[in-house]
């Protein structure tokens, strides 16, 4: 470790909560007396907070830092660009804005080539939809029940999720329908798979059909479905998906913001099923959270007729020089640590101890991901499958250690020095640790997590009997 974390002392400590409940814009769902970890340090898998507790990180802070904290070769190209051009008009053209459009289509699958740069996940998401309308000169936009694209407007209404859209004020994009996620597990149409003749694929076509022919846009998602619950589609699902597009003329867009940069075990996560999508999108692991920067890439067929009729769309920091230098320094940092490789090697390692757990507790259900993007399904009963969470919770209950096992249990991880990803509401637990995890930190994480998956089931006293 470099330099010891700094701690501060209680008094402050408790008047920088004071102030933070005092100017900053409340949680996603409020829980009074909450304390989130004032950070102080990050290094490598592990940050502390003001009271110089450790946490070992288990979600990569917002499942973005792909390459580890506090890496020095991206600070010092940061530095070396802060020293350079911090800054020039999104207008003209700037050494490392060039250098990553032409490295992204180099990395990028089949013939995605011209991309514009955004700061955020969201951005590239609106993005994508904005082009991919103007391009087929069409609105309506399908995607997922339950999945997340992004707070802001377009992402919330093609992203299903009633999390953040079961608001009556907020506007809602009408124009953009869903349909239910591959989830095998629970499947949405009480098959079973391979039996099913993927029903899910099917029910896209029909949908696409029923909404009019020449009236969709696009089919957008991420290749493994993160807020549905890390459903991984089955292997021909993504193929099936592709073909209905083609056939229907309805573009395909991936939402790789999660899943791209290494984090599946391979450099995009639709390279498991060699689908290449018409329209990519990207942030998190592409800067790996150093600064911000999202990206979308559009293939051969979309560029050829932006060139020709412009894409009426800006940002003030679009390709800011910052953001691509710390991109450019990450994807050489994932070639020359071989990251990609690294994240199969111990996601399977992870999932084998995660496995092992589920041997001995009987709450774990399902386990399912791919290379470090990795979900588990906890429930109160692994034969009915029952959910963990109860169903007549009050919105109050559900964010209450007391009344919701997931939030108990995400409470004493934390605890325990554990950050993991745990949704209140569906029982799913996210594991993405940075992609320089080792297997003795993995370890660590397994420990603490086994500890305080043992004190919940005793707690609510789970797994339930039939
Ligand atoms: C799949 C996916 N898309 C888009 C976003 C939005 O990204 P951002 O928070 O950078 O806007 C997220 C954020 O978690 C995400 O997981």
């Amino acid at each position: 470790m470099s330099e010891s974390p700094r701690v501060l002392p209680e008094e402050k400590i408790k008047r920088l909560y004071a102030d933070a409940k005092a100017y900053l814009i409340g949680r996603w769902e409020p829980r009074p007396g909450y304390e989130a970890p004032i950070v102080m340090k990050t290094e490598g898998v592990y940050f502390w907070d003001a009271r110089g507790k450790r946490y070992l990180d288990f979600i990569s802070q917002l499942y973005n830092v792909h390459i580890g904290m506090g890496n020095r070769k991206v600070i010092e190209a940061l530095k070396r660009q802060l020293d350079e051009l911090p800054y020039a008009s999104p207008s003209y053209f700037t050494l490392p804005k060039i250098e990553l459009a032409k490295r992204l289509a180099k990395i990028t699958p089949g013939d995605l080539c011209k991309t514009f740069f955004g700061n955020s996940g969201t951005e590239a998401n609106e993005t994508a939809i904005k082009l991919a309308q103007l391009y087929t000169g069409r609105r309506k936009v399908i995607g997922f029940w339950d999945a997340y694209h992004g707070s802001t407007y377009a992402s919330v209404s093609i992203g299903g999720s009633s999390r953040n859209r079961n608001y009556p004020s907020l506007s809602i994009f009408e124009e953009f329908k869903h349909i239910p996620a591959p989830y095998c597990y629970r499947c949405p149409f009480g098959k079973e798979y391979p039996g099913c003749d993927l029903t899910c694929a099917q029910f896209l076509e029909y949908t696409i059909e029923k909404e009019g022919e020449k009236s969709v846009a696009a089919f957008m998602s991420e290749p493994i479905i993160s807020w549905a619950g890390q459903v991984v589609p089955p292997k021909e699902f993504w193929p099936r998906v592709r073909r209905i597009c083609d056939e229907k003329d309805v573009l395909l867009i991936f939402d790789e913001v999660m899943t791209g940069f290494a984090r599946t075990g391979k450099m995009f996560a639709c390279e498991h099923w060699n689908v290449v999508p018409d329209i990519e999108t990207y942030a998190k692991g592409i800067t790996s959270g150093y600064v911000p920067l999202g990206a979308t890439i559009i293939n051969k067929k979309m560029a050829d007729y932006f060139d020709e009729k412009g894409f009426p769309h800006s940002y003030t920091y679009s390709g800011h020089p910052l953001a691509c230098a710390a991109a450019l320094a990450t994807i050489d940092y994932y070639f020359e640590e071989n990251l990609v490789e690294r994240a199969a090697e111990m996601g399977d390692y992870l999932m084998e101890g995660l496995r092992g757990i589920q041997d001995r507790q009987g709450v774990v259900g399902d386990i399912r991901g791919k290379g470090l993007f990795i979900g588990v399904e906890l429930v109160a009963n692994r034969e009915t499958k029952e959910r963990i969470v109860p169903k007549d919770l009050t919105p109050e209950e559900r964010r209450s250690p007391e009344k919701n096992p997931m939030v108990y249990l995400s409470d004493l991880c934390k605890e325990k020095g554990l950050a993991i990803g745990s949704s209140p509401g569906t029982g799913i637990l996210r594991m993405m640790p940075p992609l320089i995890i080792t297997k003795e930190q993995i370890d660590e994480g397994l420990k603490i997590l086994e500890e305080a998956l043992e004190e919940m089931e005793k707690k609510f006293d789970l797994p339930k009997k039939r």
